[in-house]
């Protein structure tokens, strides 16, 4: 496995919620191939264009679920009834997820965290833009979700990436977190030193639901 190097640093580009051209909520009809019928802006979007090897990974800032969304996505998972038992009985509850490259190390997007340790009052709410789907064909392998949480700016963030991460090497965090202070915003990013030749990212993810027991009633 290889050391950390915490005095490597890079320049790039992430999508970043920058609001509608009307200031109401954002669409995604996913049948229409574009958003609609408000257009989303995210800045550095325009950048990122033809450099995405669609599919694949999202150049655009983001928690999974926010807690309306999680709860959806565990009934979905596990049947309303146990769902609702579980979040009866605990009231700390987190979406982890386990990402890793396959078969190459990731040399092109990378995955980055934006670290809000230094906004005191972040939260799904005030900081997170709500983009709702139409059409959504992911629904089918991934559960329910009316809307993606995007990432709002703020000069606070502190932004972290591991480089050229290897198929032996993995990163786990919270995508979903009851306490807002643990989940962590994240989206492949445009690493500025990529070389032309760098293969596309090959890469996989699990999530699962954990529940903290000392919280049990
Ligand atoms: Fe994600």
């Amino acid at each position: 496995m290889a050391a950390i190097d915490v005095e490597t640093f890079t320049t790039g580009q992430i999508g970043l919620w920058n609001g509608t051209q009307d200031g109401k909520d954002g669409i995604v009809d996913y049948k229409k191939g574009k958003q609609a019928p408000r257009r989303i802006s995210c800045q550095g979007a325009g950048l990122l264009e033809g450099r995405s090897d669609q599919p694949g990974p999202r150049p655009v800032a983001h928690v999974d679920r926010d807690l309306p969304n999680a709860i959806v996505s565990l009934q979905c998972a596990l049947g309303k009834d146990k769902a609702d038992n579980l979040l009866k009985r605990h009231k700390r509850w987190a979406q982890v997820n386990l990402w890793r490259p396959i078969g190459r190390p990731v040399v092109k997007w990378p995955l980055v965290f934006a670290n809000h340790d230094a906004i005191p009052d972040w939260d799904y709410d005030t900081h997170m833009a709500r983009v709702y789907s139409v059409n959504d064909p992911r629904i089918a392998d991934r559960g329910g979700k009316s809307h993606n949480c995007i990432l709002i700016d703020d000069e606070r963030y502190a932004y972290h990436y591991a480089s050229n991460v290897a198929p032996d090497e993995a990163l786990v965090f919270f995508s979903f977190h009851s306490d807002p202070k643990m989940v962590l915003p994240h989206g492949a990013f445009w690493d500025n030193k990529t070389p032309d030749d760098a293969p596309p990212r090959r890469s996989l993810e699990v999530r699962c639901f954990v529940f903290f027991d000392d919280d049990v009633v």
